[in-house]
């Protein structure tokens, strides 16, 4: 979603002479490593202890940093009184806007430049204006954490508070429509939709409410710097390895390849570990001090300086005629993305290719608050616009007496419902299809309240999800043969634990023919060719369409070198099929030579070829979209209004699926996520002060052990002609729909409709 419109709005339409092969991907249904269960590559080294994560990095004379956070929400600084912390034992460095050297707000988020990476265009330690409770306004730096921690308790700020929005009611009135920002166009229309309403045969129109999230991975934000003159290291647990050390090459006036960001694991990403205020402070002051220098987060800093999830209001209004077929679709509605910030929480996304509709009216209002800027958190947009769009439906389902299931499947579009181009692979109606057998739907009382177990009340609810298909521009890999036989494939590309690395080795396996276990893969570096950021479940598919790239570009490289006394002599590149440890004629494949053979006689140890994917072009003249059926059974108590969810399950189509064990776990991690979105996740803002009042995991919940049930996954795995391998991203459409099964299963259990996310207990009492 993020890169569809950008790419669109960059290339402007694109004939279909000019899409990349007429000819699918050769290895789509192709039986070899892809798609069977290879353990992670990176499973060994964590379960070991041997992983090392950016705040474990040893060096030597390394100080310590902590922040300090403003607390109040916009003014000026009147006094920062520094001599107490600076007298504290075992402080090096306090840095404020007194003394922080000048440095530049990095650029906003944008696809097509890579050196714009930021959640913020705030400055940074500039001067003495505060944005937003909880901007950094000065950082400790001590020879241990404890030292750094205790000193920034010690220093002393007054402020000249200045009125400042920070209630979404009121900014409402202030709301903005941007014509395009890194997405689609947030203004779309098709027919007369309000008309078509008003005159319909059934109708719901309701608003919805979803709640601020925020980002709560397992490893917190950090990063160990150490300059050596001027040549830069940092050790980060980043999303974006290779734009991360563009940025700071630019922000600090140092050479690109002077800049190295290493960040081999990220304990957790799901669009939080970008680029924040936290780096430039850490770089600037490790340069001040003269050490080595790591600056970890504690979960509270998180909270105060990186956005999550932005609070939404949204309207969905759809209108049907006797059979259930919509006539009017409409999904407005607000969120929250200041001047300063990058995310415009893309809620009407998922709407715009799930149903078909005689009419569509589609806005997205932005307001401006007074808060830290949202970010992209799992499916932004969808997670919470499938909440509002499939509640509706099962609303109408309810007011028409059709089965949920029946009504999305008498509304599915054909083709894109607002553009008209073609799916590229579509089959919601199989995931349907085999999601409602597997589940049991068939035992669900259409009635509310009509299935009870002693205290217990119990329902069966459903939901769609979706997630469009994003190939990245620019993805670039090396491919190194060895004379050992084996592979290595090298590129920045950012391990998060989902399994990103284990899934190229395996196709890396089958493009060359040669066993899994001789291939190495090289990740984590920014000096390695570029990988796009670890975002828009793309980097999975990014990443395999650099790989098809450079296998194509490997013959070229190869032939040469196997000279006149191979069985290849005198073919040309476009006849050679690589395979079985080698290449071979691709019209007479017992003309064949192993790599070993060729690199032998001509005495090399190795061969490189670097190649970057094709534009993708693909997104242009196809709809590329996932979908996914989502199932839930829960149980709800009559005397304290506590759920319980017995059973979810999620049935996909995205595609094929290039490795069922890490995708099993994508997918259920996904809505595990789904699951605290409908249940538990809320970041409770006091809008009196624009202060965040529960900067915690005690206070914050997330859904622990005992929250959550058995989750079954499956897929229709049929593949996509139109991208590499046939895959489509799966790391977000997991969390998208769960939340209005939830909601619907809760209705069905109780007959009380919750629009407002988290459905907690008090709201069914
Ligand atoms: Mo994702 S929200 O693009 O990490």
């Amino acid at each position: 979603n993020v890169l569809v419109g950008t790419v669109r709005s960059a290339l402007g339409w694109v004939p279909a002479q000019w899409l990349p092969g007429g000819t699918p991907d050769p290895l789509i249904g192709r039986r070899g490593e892809v798609g069977r269960q290879a353990a992670r590559l990176d499973g060994d080294a964590k379960v070991q202890g041997q992983a090392r994560f950016a705040a474990e990095v040893p060096l030597d004379n390394l100080c310590y940093a902590a922040l300090v956070h403003s607390t109040i929400t916009r003014g000026r600084i009147t006094r920062l009184d520094t001599a107490r912390a600076e007298a504290a034992d075992g402080v090096l460095l306090v840095v404020s806007h007194h003394n922080m050297p000048r440095v530049s707000g990095p650029s906003l988020i944008a696809i097509t430049d890579p050196t714009a990476v930021g959640n913020s265009s705030l400055p940074i330690l500039q001067d003495d204006q505060v944005h937003y409770n909880g901007q950094v306004v000065a950082a400790v730096v001590a020879e241990t954490q404890e030292q750094a921690d205790h000193a920034a308790s010690l220093i002393a700020i007054d402020y000249a508070a200045e009125p400042a929005e920070t209630r979404f009611e009121e900014a409402k009135s202030g709301a903005r429509i941007i014509p395009s920002l890194l997405i689609e166009r947030n203004h779309l229309s098709l027919g007369k939709a309000e008309r078509e309403l008003a005159r319909a045969a059934h109708a719901v129109d309701n608003v919805y409410r979803t709640p601020w999230q925020n980002h709560n991975a397992i490893e917190l934000h950090a990063l160990t710097v150490a300059w050596e003159g001027e040549k830069l290291t940092v050790h980060d647990t980043t999303q974006m390895i290779a734009s991360e050390a563009a940025t700071l090459a630019k922000l600090f006036g140092l050479k690109r390849e002077d800049v190295r960001v290493l960040s081999p694991f990220v304990g957790g990403g799901f669009g939080g570990k970008g680029f924040w205020d936290h780096q430039v402070v850490a770089v600037a002051a490790a340069r001040m001090v003269g050490r080595p220098l790591r600056l970890q987060l504690s979960r509270e800093s998180v909270y105060r300086i990186v956005g999550g999830r932005s609070a939404t209001e949204q309207r969905v209004a759809i209108g049907a005629d006797q059979e259930g077929r919509f006539t009017a679709l409409i999904h407005n509605g607000y969120s929250v993305m200041p001047p300063y910030g990058a995310c415009p929480e893309a809620y009407t996304l998922g709407t715009r290719s799930a149903y078909r509709a005689k009419s569509f009216e589609i806005l997205q209002r932005h307001i401006d608050m007074a808060v830290v800027p949202n970010t992209f958190m799992r499916a932004p947009g969808e997670a919470i616009g499938t909440f509002a769009l499939e509640s509706a439906v099962d609303e109408l389902a309810h007011e028409l007496a059709i089965d949920p299931i029946e009504l999305r499947l008498r509304n599915l579009p054909d083709k894109h419902p607002i553009t008209g181009a073609p799916f590229s692979q579509h089959a919601p109606a199989k995931s349907w299809a085999d999601g409602a057998a597997r589940f049991g739907w068939d035992r669900r009382s259409a009635t509310p309240g009509a299935r009870r177990e002693g205290e217990w009340r119990i329902g069966m609810g459903c939901g769609s999800g979706s997630f469009p298909y994003i190939r990245m521009p620019g993805a670039a890999v090396r491919l190194t043969i060895r004379r050992d036989g084996g592979a290595t494939l090298a590129c920045s590309a950012q391990e998060m634990g989902m399994g990103t690395s284990t899934v190229l080795a395996q196709q890396v396996a089958d493009r060359l023919g040669i066993p899994l276990d001789a291939v190495v893969i090289e990740t984590g570096d920014s000096d390695l060719p570029p990988a796009p950021m670890a975002g828009g479940s793309g980097q999975s598919v990014s990443i395999a369409g650099a790989l098809l790239a450079a296998s194509e570009k490997l013959p070229g490289e190869l032939l040469p070198l196997a000279g006149n006394d191979s069985p290849l002599a005198g073919l040309r590149p476009g006849e050679i099929r690589l395979g079985q440890e080698g290449m071979a004629s691709a019209a007479d494949p017992s003309r064949h030579e192993s790599f070993r053979s060729i690199l032998t006689r001509a005495n090399l140890d190795e061969v490189s070829v670097t190649a970057t994917g094709t534009p993708p072009l693909e997104m242009m003249k196809f709809a590329m979209h996932s979908t996914a059926a989502m199932f839930c059974e829960l149980r709800v108590s009559d005397v304290t209004g506590e759920i319980r969810v017995d059973r979810l399950l999620g049935s996909f189509d995205c595609g094929t699926i290039l490795n069922p064990r890490t995708a099993a776990s994508q997918f259920r991690g996904g809505m595990i996520m789904g699951l605290g979105l409908a249940l538990t996740e809320e970041t409770l803002l006091d809008e009196r002060s624009g202060r965040i009042m529960n900067p915690t995991l005690a206070d914050y919940h997330i859904p622990a052990h005992l929250d959550v049930p058995d989750i079954e996954v499956m897929w229709t795995g049929i593949p996509d002609p139109r991208s590499p391998l046939g895959a489509r991203g799966i790391g977000e459409i997991g969390i998208t729909g769960v939340a209005a099964a939830v909601a619907n299963a809760v209705f069905n259990a109780t007959g009380k409709r919750v629009r407002d996310l988290p459905i907690t207990l008090d709201k069914l009492l």
